[in-house]
C-alpha cells in the first residue's frame, strides 16, 4: 500500500464530473487500499478518488478514522437514492481545502446505493455524521466542494479563503 498525494484547491481535478468505474480489477483494489491508507494518514473521515487525481466514481469513508477496521466503507459508483429526516447543520472541512471549515446543511439520513470492489451492489443507510461524510464524498465525484453549499456571508468568507489558498499555492509553485 502507499500513501497518495492529496490534491489541493484549486487543482482542476477537484471540479471534474468523474466517470463510473467499469473495471473491477486488481488496480481498482490497489487504488481503494491506497486511498484508505491515505485517508487514515491524513487523518480524515473520507476521501474521494479525484482528491488523489483519479477521475473515477470511487470513495472511501471511515468515521472511526482508523480506530475500528469494521467502519471502513469502500463505495464504488455510489449514489444517494433517498434522503430524509430534515436538514442538520454541522461543521465540515475537507482534506483538499486545508484551513477552511464551516457549517453545512446536510440531510440527517441518506440511503446510498453502491457497489463493492467485486462489483456486487449493496444499499447502505446512514445517519448523522456518517450520512454527512458519505454525502460530502459523493459530492466530490460530481466536482462539488462543501463550500459550494454555503450561502450569503458564509459563502463570501469561503470565497475569500479559497482565493487565499489559490494565491498561496502560486507562491509555493
Ligand atoms: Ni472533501
Amino acid at each position: 500500500m502507499a500513501i497518495l498525494a492529496i490534491r489541493i484547491y484549486p487543482d482542476p481535478v477537484l471540479r471534474v464530473n468523474c466517470r463510473p468505474v467499469t473495471e473491477f480489477d486488481a488496480r481498482l483494489k490497489k487504488l481503494a487500499a491506497d486511498m484508505v491508507e491515505t485517508m487514515h494518514a491524513a487523518p480524515g473521515v473520507g476521501l474521494a478518488a479525484p482528491q488523489v487525481g483519479v477521475e473515477l466514481r470511487l470513495a472511501v469513508v471511515d468515521v472511526s478514522v482508523g480506530e475500528d477496521p469494521s467502519q471502513v466503507r469502500v463505495l464504488v459508483n455510489p449514489e444517494v437514492v433517498e434522503h430524509s429526516g430534515g436538514l442538520e447543520s454541522e461543521v465540515e472541512g475537507c482534506l483538499s481545502l486545508p484551513g477552511i471549515s464551516d457549517k453545512v446543511e446536510r440531510p440527517l439520513f441518506v440511503t446510498v446505493r453502491a457497489q463493492d470492489l467485486e462489483a456486487h451492489p449493496f444499499e447502505l443507510r446512514a445517519e448523522g455524521y456518517y450520512a454527512r461524510a458519505i454525502s460530502h464524498e459523493i459530492d466530490h465525484l460530481d466536482g462539488i466542494l462543501f463550500t459550494d453549499h454555503l450561502r450569503g456571508l458564509r459563502r463570501e468568507r469561503a470565497r475569500r479563503q479559497l482565493k487565499k489558498l489559490a494565491d498561496e499555492l502560486q507562491v509555493r509553485a
